[in-house]
């Protein structure tokens, strides 16, 4: 696959979209291991005049020790015809099974991180800033109530945009 290096403000996607509705993978870890994990809650914006993007991963997910071991993570997005590995990646765990093997993703690494060729973009991303959400943040607290019934927090990761690749079209 062929892809062009884009500048992070050149993504044309509708973050909206592009993360509620697509999805993203979540992908972590290094040569060694790599994991991915579908993730359909966070951002893109801007913060400390950097470009970042925004994940938020709970506990439990092999992705998350993943995140704490590494200094870089990477998001992409993938055609619609590749949902049923969206969906394969939201639900099996990298502690169990290899999730790149069993869906026939290809690595494409970019320091310790890993995008993927068959993504449509890939947002390769060095982590600034990792805090758990806690239930004294909370201004609204059903949102606590509803989401977080075993009390299993989610960590977010704010990570800085050091390289976004675009699939050239054929
Ligand atoms: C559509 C969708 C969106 C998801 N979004 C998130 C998310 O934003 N954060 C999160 O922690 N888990 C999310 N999950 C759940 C993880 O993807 C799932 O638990 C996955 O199996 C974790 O894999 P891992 O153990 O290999 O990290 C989502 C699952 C689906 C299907």
């Amino acid at each position: 696959m062929r892809f062009e290096t884009i500048l992070a403000q050149d993504i044309q996607y509708n973050p909206f979209e592009m993360i509620g509705k697509q999805w993203l993978l979540v992908s972590a870890g290094d040569k060694e291991r790599c994991n991915t994990m579908t993730a359909s809650w966070g951002g893109v914006g801007v913060i400390w005049n950097k470009n970042v993007v925004t994940v938020y991963i709970r506990p439990q997910r092999y992705t998350h020790e993943l995140m704490e071991a590494s200094d870089y993570f990477c998001v992409s997005v993938l055609p619609e015809s590749m949902r049923q590995v969206l969906a394969y990646c939201g639900k099996a765990s990298g502690r169990d099974e290899d999730k790149l093997a069993v869906s026939h993703l290809t690595p494409r690494f970019e320091k310790t991180i890993s995008g993927f060729e068959e993504a449509d973009l890939n947002i390769y991303c060095r982590k600034l800033y990792a805090a758990d959400l806690t239930p004294e943040g909370f201004t609204d607290p059903m949102l606590d109530t509803r989401n977080y019934p075993q009390k299993d927090y989610h960590t977010m990761y704010i990570g800085e945009i050091i390289k976004v690749e675009k699939k050239l079209q054929d």
